[in-house]
């Protein structure tokens, strides 16, 4: 989440409204499939939604560790136009976390090309601190894994989280992410710059963890 690309400033595009037709290609760069768990479906974002991801990911306790959210709700639907634009160039894709039975976006998964091809990639997200410690994020965090793992075809998928974010490490060490180097002062938030553990799955580990899983 720390690196995510999309930078307010650089987005000057003026673009029609984003299309929001269900999903009809299996291809991931036409449209994103709905992935459903035991408690959340992850979807494409839609411009609607801007106004639930303003309220719950500018809050201090969720934006601390990551890059500057948008800080109106024009911005978060400039940053929906914008995901939706790189997923058809085929280098990005974003999915909305919604709870079962719900439609409001509560928090948001991030996939980035880091390699042509995405060999390697890079994850990030993001979920409102009502929902933190339910069990939303593993669910949503192992749907987001098949996809990259199977529907990409990722080989290894980094992840980056600023020391002191106690969560953000705790989240990752628990769906197995292997905590590889920490990449020193390599994340600047409010004028500090952090020190960042970075953490990879590869397709070889979510294999292996796969059928462990099947055998007990
Ligand atoms: C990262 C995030 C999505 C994780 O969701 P979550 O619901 O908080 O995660 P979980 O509660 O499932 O897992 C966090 C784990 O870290 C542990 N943890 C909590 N605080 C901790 C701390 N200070 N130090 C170490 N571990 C901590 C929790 O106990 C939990 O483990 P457990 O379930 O085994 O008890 C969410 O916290 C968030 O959106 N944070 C803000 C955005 C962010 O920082 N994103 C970047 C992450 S790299």
């Amino acid at each position: 989440m720390e690196k995510m690309p999309y930078r307010i400033e650089l987005d000057t595009v003026t673009m029609p409204p984003a299309a929001v037709a269900p999903v009809v290609s299996s291809n991931w760069q036409q449209g994103l499939p709905t992935l459903a768990g035991e408690q959340v479906v992850l979807r494409e974002l839609r411009a609607s939604d801007a106004a639930s991801l303003f309220a719950l990911l500018t809050t201090e306790e969720v934006s601390r560790f990551i890059s500057p959210p948008p800080t109106t709700v024009e911005g978060f639907e400039r940053f929906i136009a914008w995901t939706l634009r790189q997923r058809l160039a085929g280098t990005y894709a974003c999915f909305a976390v919604t709870l079962r039975g719900f439609n409001t976006a509560i928090g948001i998964f991030q996939i980035r090309e880091l390699q042509p091809g995405f060999g390697t990639a890079e994850w990030g997200f993001a979920i409102g601190s009502p929902f933190w410690g339910t069990g939303v994020f593993e669910d949503g965090a192992e749907l987001v894994l098949d996809f990259a793992f199977d529907s990409i075809g990722v080989h290894r998928l980094e992840a980056r989280a600023a020391v002191p974010n106690g969560r953000g490490n705790g989240a990752l060490q628990k769906i197995g992410a292997v905590q590889e180097c920490v990449l020193r002062k390599s994340f600047q938030r409010n004028g500090q710059y952090l020190d960042q553990v970075l953490y990879a799955i590869l397709d070889s580990d979510r294999r292996e963890a796969t059928a462990a899983v099947r055998v007990h």
